[in-house]
This record gives structure tokens, sequence and C-alpha cells, in this order.
């Protein structure tokens, strides 16, 4: 089979599993080289060692594609942290990282819990049948979000609108993009307001300790990056990983009565589930060699994190979901080096809270249809989650 015949292969799913190809192209070549329209030949890494190796090089691997060709870095978008390169990079997620420690996040968590039954409140109110994703795997990570920046409560509604809107693909580009506009425009507003006055979640923080460094569309993009990255991922975290634990119930019985199992769910189901499907793509620096391949200065390198994942070099049956297992290394569902993700520690605890008060508020929820399964998305997911009971 030729090397052109797979250029999708890496977004490819069959239900949780990675498409068997890819499993295959791991064993084979673990460098694939593929053609894309254009002529151009991006290079598919899929081993556990060798996607950690990527994104732990950015001396030789770069986020910041017209970096790279000389044409200088894309200065209109400061909150995309994953398209830039230190020194810009270390500079913007500097300001971020105190926003994520453990004993800011140990502030957020009552609030999440809180929100979580009020969202269920809202479910169990509604009654059964729900679809699971209109009902709490899209709102619920928007309001996540709502809490960490500290968006007004009498806007959440607005702002969760908002939110879901962008990331309903269903829904055509025109109305994502108008979603996307209008979320640019409501932070940029909300960060105006919080200079004047400001509150207790992240952007009051920022503007407190860095107002003067940071104006208020970096401060918006930033907000709208956070936005961006916690968003559609914790969304198909939480969908995947319910689906997953209402078809094995005697997992999802010990999720409810063990104090502490959920944690290890949560990280396996992570690994297991991959949501993000591929990092964000990374361009060689330099002319370099990867398993033999030339690979030329500028040239795309795609590390496919659901592969890497799956790798057997890890453990064994990696196919499988064994909660608490030790592994050769920890897994890539959040990426590696100064890209990894900067919300894990939050997207972890929000799974936590969410499965275990989920499965504990209706023990006896089931699929209640067909699942309808994202195809070709980056960000893996189901579009509806039908449930019932
Ligand atoms: C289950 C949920 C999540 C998953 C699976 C996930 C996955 C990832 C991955 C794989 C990367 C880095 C990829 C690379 O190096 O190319 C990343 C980066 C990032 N994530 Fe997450 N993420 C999740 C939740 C969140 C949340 C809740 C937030 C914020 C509230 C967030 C914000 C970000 C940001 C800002 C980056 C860019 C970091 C940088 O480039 O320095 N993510 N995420």
């Amino acid at each position: 089979m030729s090397d052109s015949e797979f250029p999708l292969v890496q977004f490819m799913r069959d239900g949780f599993d990675p498409a068997a190809e890819l499993s295959r192209i791991r064993t084979e070549h673990p460098v694939f080289p593929m053609e894309i329209p254009g002529g151009q030949t991006v290079y598919l890494v899929t081993r556990w060692d060798d996607v950690r190796g990527v994104l732990g090089d950015h001396e030789r691997f770069s986020n910041d594609f017209a970096g790279v060709i000389g044409l200088g870095s894309n200065q209109e978008d400061p909150g995309g942290l994953g398209f830039r390169d230190p020194p810009e990079h270390t500079r913007l997620r500097k300001y971020l990282t105190p926003e994520f420690t453990m004993r800011r996040l140990r502030r957020l968590e009552p609030r999440i819990e809180a929100m979580v039954e009020e969202y269920l409140d809202r479910m169990e109110a509604k009654g059964s049948p729900v679809d699971l994703m209109e009902e709490f795997a899209l709102p619920i990570p928007s309001l996540v979000v709502c809490e960490l920046l500290g968006v007004p409560y009498e806007d959440r509604a607005d702002f969760v609108k908002l939110s879901t809107d962008r990331f309903d693909f269903t829904a055509g580009p025109e109305a994502s993009l108008q979603a996307i506009n209008d979320a640019m425009t409501y932070l940029t507003d909300l960060v105006a307001r919080e200079r004047r006055n400001p509150g207790d979640g992240l952007l009051g923080q920022l503007l407190r300790e860095h107002g003067d460094e940071l104006d208020d569309r970096t401060l918006a993009s930033m907000a709208d990056g956070l936005l961006t990255g916690g968003h559609d991922t914790s969304t198909s975290m939480l969908a995947l990983g319910t689906l997953w634990l209402l078809e094995n119930p005697e997992q999802a019985a010990k999720v409810r009565e063990v104090d502490g199992y959920v944690n290890d769910v949560v990280e396996e189901l992570l690994r297991y589930m991959t949501v993000v499907q591929v990092a964000f793509p990374r361009f060689a620096r330099e002319d370099l060699e990867l398993h033999g391949h030339q690979i030329k200065k500028g040239e795309l390198v795609l590390c496919s994190l659901a592969a890497a994942n799956r790798d057997p070099n890890l453990g064994e049956d990696m196919d499988e979901v064994r909660p608490g297992r030790a592994t050769a290394g920890s897994h890539l569902a959040f990426g590696h080096g100064i890209h990894r993700c900067i919300g894990a520690p939050l997207a972890q605890m929000e799974m936590r809270i969410a499965f275990r008060a989920l499965l504990r508020r209706f023990p006896d929820l089931h699929v209640a249809g067909e699942i309808p399964w994202r195809k070709l998305a980056i960000v893996y997911g189901v579009e509806k989650l039908p449930v019932a009971w």
C-alpha cells in the first residue's frame, strides 16, 4: 500500500479505538511520510518515545511556522500559546502558570461541585431521556472556564451559549465564526470592566498583578485561548468517559462507591480516549533526520497522541482500560514539554467531580439510542449522547 493512501489516518477512529491502520503504521513505519494536497510531505510520528522526543525538543521543532520560514511571528493572536515559540511563549505562559496551581484550583473546587449539582438538578427536572451532550458535557466545561476567568453570574447563560455555539460543528462554519467573533467582543468588554473593578477570577488577578504589562486585547486573547483549549477537549472527555462507564457498569459502580477510585479511572480514560488526536503541528527548524528520514527545514511533523498512548512499549494490552495500571511512561493525552496542557490539573479535577456526581445522581443511567461518532475531527468525540434513567 502506498504512503499517500493514508493522509487522514491520524484522524480516523473505530468507536473508542484509533483506526487499525494507525497501529500497523506504528509497528512498521515509526516515521510515516504522507503527501498532502499541493505535493508537500508531512511526517507522521506514532511511537510513544518518538512523540515524546519531538514534543520535548523545542530547539529543533517549532510551533510557529511563520517564524521558521522567516515571515516573523504572528502577533495578531497573543492568546494562542500553542502556535508560539520561546521567548514569546515563555513570556505569556508565565502569566498563566500561577493561576493553575493546586492552591488556586482548590479554591475553584467547591464552586465546580456546586455548579455540577445545579446542572444535574436541571437535568433531573427535565426528565428522562435527554441528550447528555446538551444538558451536561457541553455546558459544564464552559461554566468551568467562567469560574476560572471570573465571568459574572449574570453573563453566564450568554457566555455558555456563545461557547457552545462555537463548538457546535453541526451548525456550519459561519455560525461557528460568528460565535468566535462574539466571544472576543464579549471578552474584550469583560477585560475592560475587570480593569476598572478587578474581581477574584483569573482576569482580575492578572490585572491586579500585571495590569500595566498586558493590554486589553492580549488579555482577551489569553482568555479566549483558555476557552478554546479547555472547552471542546473537556466536553469530549466528559462524553466519551461517561459512555465508556455506562458500557462498563461494574466500573461505574466502583466509581460511585469507592472513594478515590475515580482518580485512576480519569487518568486511564484520558490515555485510552486521547481526545486530542494529534498535537499542534511542529515544524523542523533545521534540516534533520528522524528514523532515517531526511526532514527539511520548514517541513511539518505531526505527532499522533492517540497512537502513542496505545503503544505496546508502554505496557500490556494498551487497547484495554485498566484503571490504576502501571505503565513504562506517562501518557501523552495532555502533550509533553513546554506546550504541555496548562489546564491539565483543572481538567482532571473537572472530570473527577463530574463523573462521580453524575453516576451517583443517576445510578441506573444508560445509553438510549444510536451514538453519532465524530468523523475526522482533531478533537475526537460524539455529536450526541442520548441517555435515559
Ligand atoms: C480533557 C481535557 C483536555 C485535554 C485532553 C487537553 C489536551 C491538550 C493538549 C494535548 C495540549 C498540547 C498539545 C501540544 O503540545 O501540541 C494542550 C495544550 C493547551 N491546553 Fe489543554 N487539554 C484539556 C483541557 C484544557 C483546559 C481545561 C484548559 C484551560 C482552561 C486547557 C488549555 C490549554 C492551553 C492554553 C494549551 C496551550 C499550552 C501551550 O502551548 O503552552 N486545556 N491541551
